[in-house]
């Protein structure tokens, strides 16, 4: 997740969870999808009722992008700590195609992952979540999928760069804090951040699991404009909180970017992975993809 500001009150507001829908969908791997359906398809032959998982679900933008692309037969449980989100996930996701039963859950992540994660759980699945969590949570979290032979897959986890065209010359000093900040204490431990998605990999991995990534950057250009004003914002409110004797630094960064918005075509990259584990080969013979192992 690219979120710097995990701080503030409106960082998960409904807006900026619908702004940034487009271009995790755009940016999304196809290819750990598919590998994710032939592993289902494997697991559940007769497209029997398989469950699905998703933590941090916010408004249910992941739910959204996976229900129409995986099989029939998802019994789907959508987990979050917000209730305003969850009542309109339930609004948004429950008629989704190839959906059989639909359900969500309030619940903080950090409360016992046993309870979080039932037996029966075939796909635990979040999307700009894994950079928030501490290197704890993500263990405990492999130990439990492992215990269940459960596949993973987190998606759009923010691996530490951008790039910014027209370039300014503070980019570099506002990447640098941004990742600081992105490494800070979030409440349940020191957050991973940019090292979540190698991190997630190196959790499973000795397990036995068969883990896969894949890029999947924003390209992000005029019609997302709204997006890219509030990650300049919250770029530049978390550079700030990292070095506040130079908060001045960070707000005349950010009156030259919204500028430059304004002035010309520019474009923002900003980098992420998506990361697959897969408890069993039943899914690892070649795809014709990019996506890589581990
Ligand atoms: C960046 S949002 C991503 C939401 C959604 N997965 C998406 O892709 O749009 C992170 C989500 O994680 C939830 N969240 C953050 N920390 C949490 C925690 N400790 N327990 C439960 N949910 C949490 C937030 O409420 C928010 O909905």
């Amino acid at each position: 997740m690219v979120e710097p500001l995990a701080h503030r009150a409106s960082l998960f507001a409904g807006d900026w969870l619908a702004n940034r829908e487009p271009a995790d969908h755009a940016a999304r791997s196809s290819d750990l999808t598919q590998r994710l359906v032939r592993w289902i398809m494997t697991r559940s032959p007769q497209a029997e009722v398989y469950q699905m998982l998703d933590l941090g679900c916010g408004t249910g933008s992941n739910m959204r992008y996976l229900a129409p692309r995986l099989p029939g037969g998802q019994a789907w449980t959508l987990v979050d700590h917000d209730p305003g989100h969850l009542e309109a996930a339930d609004r948004l996701c429950k008629e989704l195609p190839g959906v059989s039963s639909f359900a969500t859950r309030l619940q903080r992540l950090e409360e016992g992952l046993g309870v979080a994660i039932p037996d029966e759980t075939d796909v635990v699945t979040g999307s700009a979540l894994l950079d928030l969590v501490s290197g704890d949570w993500l263990e405990n979290l492999a130990a439990r999928a492992d215990e269940i032979s459960a596949a993973v897959l987190f998606t759009l986890s923010y691996s530490g760069d951008f790039l910014l065209s027209p370039m300014l010359e503070d980019d570099g000093w506002i990447l640098r804090a941004v990742n600081e900040h992105q490494r800070s204490e979030k409440g349940s431990g020191r957050a991973l951040g940019p090292d979540a998605w190698f991190q997630c990999a190196q959790a499973f991995e000795p397990r036995g699991y068969h883990v896969f990534s894949a890029p999947s950057a924003w390209v992000l250009g005029e019609p997302l404009r709204n997006l890219q004003v509030q990650l300049f914002e919250g770029w530049a409110e978390a550079a700030a909180e990292q070095r506040p004797n130079e908060a001045g630094r960070a707000d005349a960064w950010l009156t030259q970017r919204l500028k430059l918005l304004d002035d010309v075509a520019s474009e923002t990259r900003v980098f992420h992975q998506d990361v697959l584990a897969l408890p069993d080969d039943a899914a690892t013979s070649p795809v014709k993809d990019g996506a890589r192992p581990v």
